[in-house]
């Protein structure tokens, strides 16, 4: 007999069943369905709607169920549909009468509503931490390096000279963003919907409150229609993680071509590397690979769930279910994704001279050569222009900007002096990129400094 079977004549269809179930993935929130239910229960008993001789009961029955769930001795049952039913079937079961008197002044869609917020409000927490632990080996691999110069790249082409920790930085301030990010999805699932009934509300005197504190809510839904038919915490958890996943996959791109033979950046420990099956030599960035790709169905997820949402009338529908699988298997990607990143660039090695070995014979520098025919009071666009041509000269001689002679420079443009040399230099261009913001050492101290200081705030 089904909890709601009362008004039906006939069994549901096996099929049926089965495609309206949850209990396949929402058995997962086993923890937050049951400490949902007991803060219920006691609020119950404090407004005398139920007695506290089966408010003692029903707390006690819960949490045997917790236990057997955590043990691994309940089975969950497809007929039974959602963790909600399952649990407060064995609890009658369990029980007796009692059981029968939780469900009391509560929907399973303000039940579904809570269960959800609490599991989102959870792992939102233990994401924050992740995002954190990899903005600290960021930051710790920007301090560790901060004597190592890169090509910086336009149209990943050579652009300019950066420090990598400049590069590494960057990184860093994306985060950060993240993590504002996530501090509002924070705010939108830290709202307690109990008292919302179905939809209406109902006729029993909660006190909402008592159950908003006793769960640690911040605040509760103003309007029980919106509290049973929002989901827009979990849209903008789904933003965020689709966010974030961009972000690392953007830098898995990074790791990836840094660590081809073409350009032997870096190299990421085997740990975090796997083989070929044929090709003996071969030590695949997998990973980075993996994040790569499962960014899409971040993206997926995302889309799914606002286009489900897209459409519905006030207040539940049964569409909703439909949030649930994208949800934690973002959770589920996005831990992972957070965790083994920050082990790896915790762990990589950086092939410095190699960076650097690339720089000696490119034109990063030509910007440098322009600004400094600029500091001698040529207009820009002509300074730009010689430039060029003193590239294009190279390119035809194959060499390139500092070994050119003094007398080569001088035909260019007689503005060239002997400290042209200096100015060429890689590491004269990133000291001089003093803008706030800038790759030079005293910026890019700064934003590691401003980065502890903001890691030790969070
Ligand atoms: N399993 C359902 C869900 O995830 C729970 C709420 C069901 N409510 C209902 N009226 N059928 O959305």
């Amino acid at each position: 007999m089904k909890l709601w079977g009362g008004r039906f004549t006939k069994a549901t269809d096996k099929s049926v069943e089965e495609f309206n179930a949850s209990i396949q993935f929402d058995c997962r929130m086993y923890a937050e369905d049951i400490c949902g239910s007991i803060a219920h229960a006691a609020m119950l008993v404090k407004q005398q709607v139920i007695s506290p001789e089966d408010g003692k009961r029903i707390i006690q029955g819960l949490t045997s169920i917790y236990q057997q769930i955590e043990e691994g001795k309940f089975t969950f049952s497809v007929a039974l549909e959602d963790i909600h039913m399952n649990i407060e079937q064995r609890l009658t079961e369990t029980i007796g009468e009692a059981g029968k008197r939780l469900h009391t002044g509560r929907s399973r869609n303000d039940q579904v509503a809570l269960d959800t917020h609490l599991y989102v409000r959870r792992e939102i927490a233990a994401i924050a931490a992740l995002l954190l632990q990899l903005q600290t080996a960021l930051v710790t691999a920007a301090e560790q390096y901060t004597d190592i110069i890169m090509p910086g790249y336009t149209h990943l082409q050579r652009a300019q000279p950066v420090l990598f920790s400049h590069h590494l930085m960057a990184y860093f301030s994306m985060f950060a963003r993240d993590f504002k990010h996530l501090e509002y999805t924070w705010e939108l699932a830290d709202t307690m919907p109990l008292g919302a009934g179905a939809l209406a509300g109902t006729t029993y005197p909660l006190d909402v409150e008592m159950v908003a504190r006793t769960l640690r809510f911040g605040k509760v839904y103003e309007n029980s229609m919106d509290a049973v038919s929002d989901r827009d915490y979990i849209i903008a958890f789904l933003e965020f993680a689709a966010q974030v996943m961009m972000h690392l996959s953007r830098l898995s791109e990074e790791f990836i071509l840094w660590s081809s033979a073409e350009f032997h950046f870096i190299e990421l420990d085997d740990a975090h590397c796997t083989g070929s099956s044929i090709m003996p030599q071969k030590k695949n960035p997998d990973i980075c690979e993996l994040v790569r790709g499962k960014t899409g169905r971040f993206y997926g997820h995302l889309v799914a769930l606002l286009t489900v949402m897209k459409g519905l009338p006030l207040a539940y529908d049964k569409d909703m279910q439909e949030d649930k699988e994208g949800l934690f298997d973002a959770i589920d990607n996005l831990k992972f994704a957070l965790a083994i990143y920050k082990e790896m660039i915790s762990h990589m090695t950086v092939h410095k001279e190699h960076m650097r070995k690339a720089l000696a014979n490119d034109f990063s520098n030509a910007t440098d050569m322009a600004d400094y025919l600029v500091k001698k009071g040529v207009p820009f666009r002509e300074a730009h222009a010689i430039v060029g041509k003193a590239v294009r000269y190279c390119l035809d001689h194959q060499c390139v900007l500092t070994q050119l002679s003094l007398a080569e420079f001088t035909a260019l443009s007689p503005h060239f002096e002997n400290d042209i040399l200096t100015a060429l230099q890689i590491e004269t261009c990133v000291a001089q990129r003093q803008t706030y913001n800038g790759t030079s050492p005293q910026s890019v101290r700064r934003q590691c400094r401003q980065g502890r200081q903001y890691l030790q705030q969070a």
